[in-house]
């Protein structure tokens, strides 16, 4: 079975972000199967829609594009702020969504996880952010749903990981989880990608006949 190249996306700056920890645990725990890197957003350019009508566009946008195209699965970790998602990270989202027909986004299978200390755990960031997701076409997985709530530094320990814990468990699941939503995304569209070239061939053999 294949290994996947996994783009991470926190939506935090902060370096101690519980964000970028709770993403690290996770890849870490999968790091069989999955690739993971971090692609980091705070230095690209807000986002202006005249960018688009150039010829050079923003180097951080190119190298940001880039990363993102050649990335098999998307895995957004973010904390919400002011229950909604982070401006950084809408920012990144709307950069990779255009020029306009050139998403990278496109077919993407990603999952979001959000983390707080908050008891709601960040439900109203991933829920908007799932809805970028449909206008997108990235399929993202659907469960286990990811509201990760009362998450602190005491969470971790001095290296940045998980302790044992009810937590750890949950993100352990979530990882294996996202591990086969991957798998069954990318052998499915393999697939029917195989079919339909069958099907053009036996179609081509016809008329040839
Ligand atoms: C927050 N925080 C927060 N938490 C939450 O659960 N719901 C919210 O709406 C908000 N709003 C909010 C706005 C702003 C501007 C800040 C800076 C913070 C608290 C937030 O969850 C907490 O700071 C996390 O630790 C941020 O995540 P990282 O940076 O640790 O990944």
């Amino acid at each position: 079975m294949a290994n996947y190249k996994i783009a991470i996306i926190v939506g935090s700056l902060r370096k101690d972000s519980i964000n970028r920890k709770i993403a690290r645990s996770m890849c870490a725990i999968r790091g069989d199967k999955l690739e993971c890197g971090m692609v980091e957003i705070g230095d690209l350019p807000l986002y202006n829609q005249d960018y688009d009508l150039q010829r050079a566009q923003p180097e951080a946008y190119v190298r940001f594009r880039e990363q993102i195209a050649a990335a098999d699965g998307i895995l957004f970790c973010t904390p919400e702020y002011n229950r909604g998602v982070p401006g950084v990270l809408k920012n990144a989202i709307d950069v990779g969504s255009r020029p306009y027909g050139r998403s990278v986004w496109d077919r993407k299978p990603a999952a979001i996880i959000s983390a707080s200390p908050g008891a709601i755990g960040g439900f109203g960031a991933n829920h908007q952010l799932r809805q970028a997701c449909v206008f997108l076409n990235m399929p993202v997985m659907q469960q286990p749903e990811a509201y990760l709530g009362h998450v602190s530094d005491d969470s971790f320990d001095n290296d940045g990981c998980l302790k044992d814990g009810p937590l750890k468990d949950v993100v352990g699941k979530l990882a294996h989880a996202f591990h086969d939503w991957v798998e069954m995304i990318l052998r499915a569209r393999e697939l029917l990608e195989h079919d339909a070239a069958r099907t053009e061939r036996a179609a081509k053999k016809m008329q040839t006949a």
